[in-house]
């Protein structure tokens, strides 16, 4: 008679990649809470970004794209792994995740799901909204401009940071979701600006070049540049979405669901 082996779970996060101590240290945080959800259940990262991987590989640090962690745990005997990335909108990267994971599905026998991003539905930018506004600085007063720079794509589901917008300004009109990409740029936004100090956050997972760079650097290019240069003083927060606690509980929320299609409810 065949014994009923129970199935090996595992969990697999997946981050655009980090390479800085800042990025690291957001991806840290993250898997901590992970760890707190999922007790006993084993949790390894998988990075999107190839330039990422390369830099890794130089630098003689671990580091494994989608396909690869997934051949890893196959090849460990795992039976199923709930796949959770780390993203704000379902657009080109997401789909790309699917495609990795879809393919070392077919070619591995794992059983996979993929849980969703940040935002998918108007009722997950009504959640990410009140997760964003119960984190505004403490030292922000109430009449003053707070901006979160997301990355913004031209993508069918960029529309999901307008909602979001919508979502918040309901609730405090004096916060704007601004993205690098597509629509509500910063060109947008500062007609919109009425503070002197203006606070810039990032709608970015980890802290990465985006957030150090294109939002925070000293180049004329970046928003805390351009903000300055329009009269503005500008109070940047350094930190990922992936550490604030409430945005990282949406992932993990959707990270349960995948996990729950895989096993059917029991757990
Ligand atoms: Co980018």
């Amino acid at each position: 008679m065949m014994e009923n082996k129970p199935l090996r779970k595992a969990i697999l996060l997946a981050a655009y990649g980090a390479s800085n101590f800042r990025g690291k240290e957001c991806l840290r945080n993250f898997e901590n809470q992970c760890r707190i959800k999922f007790p006993g259940v084993p949790v390894r990262w998988a990075f999107t970004s190839l330039p990422i991987i390369e830099r890794l590989a130089r630098e003689r640090q671990k580091s494994d794209s989608i396909a690869k962690a997934l051949m890893k745990l196959a090849y460990e005997k795992f039976d199923i792994v709930a796949v959770q990335p780390l993203q704000t909108i379902p657009g080109k990267e997401y789909e790309d995740v699917l495609a990795h994971v879809a393919y070392a599905r077919d070619n591995s026998g794992l059983c996979c799901e993929v849980g969703q991003p940040l935002l998918n539905n108007a009722e997950d930018a009504e959640i990410a909204a009140l997760a964003l506004l119960a984190d505004l600085p403490g030292d922000r007063k109430g009449d003053e401009d707070v901006i979160f720079m997301g990355h913004g794509a031209r993508h069918p589901a960029a529309h999901l940071y307008e909602k979001l917008d919508a979502a918040i300004k309901l609730r405090d009109s004096r916060v704007h979701i601004g993205a690098m990409e597509g629509k509500n740029g910063l060109n947008e936004i500062l007609p919109r600006l009425s503070s002197r100090r203006v606070w810039l956050i990032p709608l970015l997972s980890l802290m990465g070049k985006h957030a150090m760079e294109d939002m925070a650097g000293s180049s004329p290019f970046s928003w805390k540049s351009r903000l300055e240069e329009n009269g503005h003083e500008c109070a940047p927060v350094l930190h990922g979405m992936a550490e604030n606690e409430a945005i990282a509980e949406i992932w993990l929320n959707h990270l349960r669901k995948a996990a729950t299609c895989l096993t059917g409810n029991k757990e």
